[in-house]
């Protein structure tokens, strides 16, 4: 029998894992929350969009803060703590600020997370104060936050977990890991937002690596999506004033442009923008007919696979593709997080009074 103290699979983390496949020593210190393992959930409704394709949908919102972060963050909290670090710092649109002050906390470090004022969703800003972060909101934008915290970051008095730490994309691309040993395979479609360009490459990795070792028999095509006035790799250039909705991937000049543009063309796939009208809907519609709700920027996927079946203008066209086609959706971060479009969109609910009669009254029956 196992001892009580003995880790469910659940509670392991993607270190524990995954180590063999991570750039981690055996005497590392593991800072984990019982990240990864998230489920890949198999979606009928949104099936049926796609003629019969087998669609899932990676759910990577329920990570321990929220989000797909967490992935990248137990691996570069953990290197930094290895290293002698005291200090982590990031910028961030709201979701890497609350992943990285929750394992910072977890290891005992202190943590800064620099903001663009005024754009970050309530539930991220609150999650940074509630770990404890020191958080700083700066007049500018994402990009703006990035450049101040790489010219911080030269002074070696902190580590920078944004995702150009490399430690961050190893632990991303556990994801692409699961997914292969969940299905048997690789997917033939892989459907996710961008921002940053951070996520795109560590699952293209993720599947590069599981191919060479023989435990896929195929890659997936890697498709992209980006909110349409936030789009510099779909207009290929620097968006100066990066707007959306989804302020997770308000971003004008990505950092790992480069490596998210080769992890499209590497893998035949594309790069596409969805509008925020568009995300909303598609944010509200996989919430009520599968049961998923995701921050606007992770509904970008879904919004995307939409655009695929059926729009004209979709950089890659669904119309015709095999109906075996294994299509995974990743959604990134949880609805809970950025609750201010709905909010927004709930009407003032009115008591009514205590009685059966008026309780089915107001239900409609
Ligand atoms: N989805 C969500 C919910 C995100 O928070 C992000 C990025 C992305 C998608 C895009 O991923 O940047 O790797 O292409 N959020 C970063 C942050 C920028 O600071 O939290 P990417």
């Amino acid at each position: 029998m196992e001892s009580a103290t003995a880790k469910s699979q659940r509670s392991r983390g993607i270190i524990e894992h995954y180590a063999e496949f991570l750039p981690v020593s055996a005497s590392m210190p593991i800072v984990s929350l019982g990240e990864g393992n998230t489920p890949l959930i198999h979606c009928p409704q949104l099936s049926k969009r796609v003629r019969g394709c087998e669609v899932f949908v990676k759910n990577e919102g329920v990570n321990p803060t929220g989000s797909f972060k967490d992935r990248g963050m137990t691996v570069a909290v953990s290197k930094a703590l290895e290293r002698g670090a005291k200090s982590i710092l990031c910028a961030s649109t709201g979701n890497t600020s609350a992943s990285a002050s929750a394992y910072a906390a977890r290891a005992g470090i202190s943590c800064a997370v620099i903001l663009p004022a005024g754009k970050i969703a309530t539930g991220k800003l609150l999650q940074a104060f509630a770990y404890g972060a020191r958080v700083v909101a700066i007049d500018g934008n994402f990009d703006d936050a990035l450049r101040v915290v790489r010219e911080l970051g030269e002074s070696g008095d902190f580590v920078i977990v944004n995702s150009i730490n490399p430690d961050r994309i190893a632990g991303q691309k556990t994801a692409a890991f699961e997914i292969i040993d969940e299905m048997g395979d690789a997917p033939d479609f892989h459907l996710l937002p961008v921002g940053n360009g951070g996520n795109i490459t560590a699952y293209w990795a993720g599947y590069r690596e599981h191919h060479a070792e023989g435990r896929s028999t195929k890659l997936p095509a890697m498709i992209g999506f980006q909110a349409a006035r936030a789009a510099p790799i779909f207009h290929n250039r620097i968006i100066e004033r990066p707007e959306t909705i989804a302020s997770a991937i308000r971003i004008g000049n990505p950092a790992s442009w480069k490596q998210a543009r080769a992890a499209i063309s590497e893998s035949k796939g594309a790069i596409d923008v969805v509008s925020d009208e568009e995300i909303l809907t598609a944010q509200s519609w996989l919430a009520r007919h599968e049961g998923i709700f995701v921050e606007p920027a992770s509904a970008a996927a879904i919004a995307g696979l939409f655009k695929c079946c059926g729009s004209r203008e979709a950089a890659h066209s669904f119309q015709k593709i095999p109906e075996t086609s294994r299509i995974v959706c990743t959604v990134t971060g949880h609805g809970l997080k950025d609750p201010d479009a709905i909010i927004q969109r709930m009407e003032k609910l009115k008591p009514v009074a205590a009685t059966v009669n008026d309780v089915r009254r107001a239900i409609g029956l």
